[in-house]
């Protein structure tokens, strides 16, 4: 009998790590994870769609700017920026929202416009794009002066 003495222990052991497992996956796992044990929609916390919807989001596209900036969306509306929204040039509502209008990005320099009006031989032919500062004032007959910005002759909101 003597001898069987350490398997029994071996066995105990086992036993109270199983059950311990148990007990604490039924104390950390939360409820709402695999929905109640069926694993309905699989590894995953069915709450957490709700949680995530239930965020505020940072951007809210031009319609939102347009409620209280109509003198700007009157113009970009049937400019040729239309495509661009509002919140690429002046960053997230969100940042308005809790904000002054002191700290409203509006970034005005040669370049961002640059940015998306360089010429790469990766755009399409067909989207405006112009080779660099100098030489496009020098198409225009203009003489690049220092501090010059794009949107001296372009509006931002209505750049044709
Ligand atoms: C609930 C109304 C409201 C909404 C919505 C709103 N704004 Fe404003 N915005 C204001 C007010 C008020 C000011 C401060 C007015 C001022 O200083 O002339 C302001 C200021 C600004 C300014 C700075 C103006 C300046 O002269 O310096 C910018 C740029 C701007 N808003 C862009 C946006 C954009 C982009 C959005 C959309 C993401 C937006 N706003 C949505 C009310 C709003
Ligand atoms: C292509 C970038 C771009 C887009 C798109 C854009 N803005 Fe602007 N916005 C600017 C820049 C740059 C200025 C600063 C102009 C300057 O310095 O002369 C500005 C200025 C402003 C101002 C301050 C007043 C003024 O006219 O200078 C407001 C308000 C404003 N934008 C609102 C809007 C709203 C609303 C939209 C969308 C309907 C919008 N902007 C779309 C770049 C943009
Ligand atoms: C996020 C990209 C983006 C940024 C930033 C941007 N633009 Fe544009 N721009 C566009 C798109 C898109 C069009 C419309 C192209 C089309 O209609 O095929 C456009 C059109 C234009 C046009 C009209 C060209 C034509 O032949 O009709 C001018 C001029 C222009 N942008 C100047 C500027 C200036 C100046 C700035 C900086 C204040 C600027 N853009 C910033 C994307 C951008
Ligand atoms: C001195 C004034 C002036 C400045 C500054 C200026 N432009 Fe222009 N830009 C013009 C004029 C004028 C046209 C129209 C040319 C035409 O119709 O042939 C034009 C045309 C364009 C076009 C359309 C080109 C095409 O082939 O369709 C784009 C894009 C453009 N500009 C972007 C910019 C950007 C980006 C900047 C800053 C890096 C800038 N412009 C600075 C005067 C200017």
């Amino acid at each position: 009998m003597k001898h069987y003495n350490h398997i029994i222990r071996c066995i105990l052991l086992l036993v109270i790590v199983v059950i311990g497992f148990f007990i604490a996956r039924g104390a950390l796992v939360p409820e709402s994870f695999g929905v109640h044990g069926t694993y309905t929609y699989g590894y995953h916390r069915g709450d957490s769609a709700a949680e995530q919807a239930d965020r505020y989001a940072l951007y809210q596209g031009s319609t939102k700017c347009i409620t209280c900036h109509a003198e700007q969306s009157l113009l970009w509306q049937p400019g040729r920026h239309a495509a661009v929204s509002c919140e690429s040039c002046h960053g997230n509502w969100q940042a308005h929202n809790n904000n002054t209008s002191a700290t409203i990005e509006k970034d005005n320099s040669v370049e961002t416009c640059m940015l998306c009006h360089r010429k790469l031989n990766a755009r399409p032919s067909t989207f405006p794009q112009i080779p660099e500062f100098g030489r496009h004032l020098a198409d225009q007959d203009e003489q690049l002066q220092q501090g010059m910005l794009c949107v001296d002759c372009h509006d931002p909101h209505d750049p044709m």
